[in-house]
């Protein structure tokens, strides 16, 4: 071979390199722009199968979602619906039993053992006006009351009265411990000058013409014990014992003519056994 024609041979192949190499680059950059290309067409994709963002009640699927509506009775301790309710006793109980916010004590509703509010001073304040009023009225009361009573005294007082009467007749009138709603501090016995409870024995004692059972609801408190009301409060008639509400919801229920336990509809009778 020629020197000329090497060198014409030289430069076709430096030629044909760096048009090989152009080409290659050229083939590489396309290759990346339309990979990238498929890249944001497939995020695209993605984001359309995406679910929606999860709804309140979508993120905790487990959590019963309860629905609060006004009319809706509200329980404390034992749930509308709970198997359980009413089937507590002061020893399993953790808090008073409310409907509505009201706390309710009977035969079905124990407080816990060691619930010990004491008095409460607005009912007894209350009280003290009421009793002003009824001696203004010709009433024989006096400034002295049975009020609050700690699981331990009712304990006391209902074994003293099952010795003196037998159990089953005691349990008409005296509540076992734990079951007495003068362990809320929101319950009053009043008593004469003989320190008798109000109109014990009193054989003339009718609710309707009895100025205390009238005029208690203007202090804000009901009769919660009358004879025609023992299948529903589980107690025979007690012209003395009364029961602090407020008097707007005193008002009500005087009004309504029925026992605590219809009003709020909450269950009452005797004792599960
Ligand atoms: N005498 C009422 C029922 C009580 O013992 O609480
Ligand atoms: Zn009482």
């Amino acid at each position: 071979m020629s020197n000329h024609s090497a060198g014409v041979y030289r430069r076709r192949r430096v030629f044909i390199l760096v048009f090989g190499l152009l080409l290659l680059i050229i083939a590489v950059s396309l290759c990346l722009l339309l990979t990238r290309g498929d890249d944001q067409q497939l995020d695209a994709q993605v984001a359309d199968i995406q679910p929606e963002p999860a709804t309140q009640a979508e993120v905790t699927p487990n959590t019963p979602q309860v629905e609060v509506t006004p009319n809706t009775p509200q329980d404390s301790a034992a749930k509308i619906g709970d198997p359980t309710a009413g089937a507590l006793t002061p020893q399993t109980a953790t808090e008073p039993f409310t409907r509505d916010g009201v706390i309710v004590v009977n035969k079905k509703h124990p407080l816990p053992e060691s619930y010990n509010p004491g008095e409460n001073p607005e009912a007894v304040a209350a009280l003290k006006k009421l009793i002003q009023s009824g001696k203004a009225a010709g009433l024989d009361l006096i400034d002295s009351w049975s009020g609050f009573r700690s699981y331990t005294y009712q304990s006391t007082l209902f074994n003293n009265y099952s010795a003196s009467s037998g159990v089953t007749a005691a349990e008409t009138y005296s509540a076992r411990p734990g079951y007495s709603e003068h362990q809320t501090g929101l319950a009053f016995d009043l008593k004469d000058s003989t320190q008798n409870l109000y109109r014990i024995d009193d054989p003339t004692y009718k609710f309707d013409t009895d100025w205390v059972a009238q005029h208690c609801s203007d202090f804000g408190f009901i009769l919660r014990y009358r004879d025609e009301w023992q299948s529903e409060t589980g107690y025979v008639g007690e012209p003395w014992h009364l029961r602090y509400l407020g008097v707007e919801l005193a008002k009500k229920v005087a009004t309504s003519g029925k026992t605590l336990e219809a009003y709020l509809g909450v269950e009452g009778g005797d004792y599960r056994r």
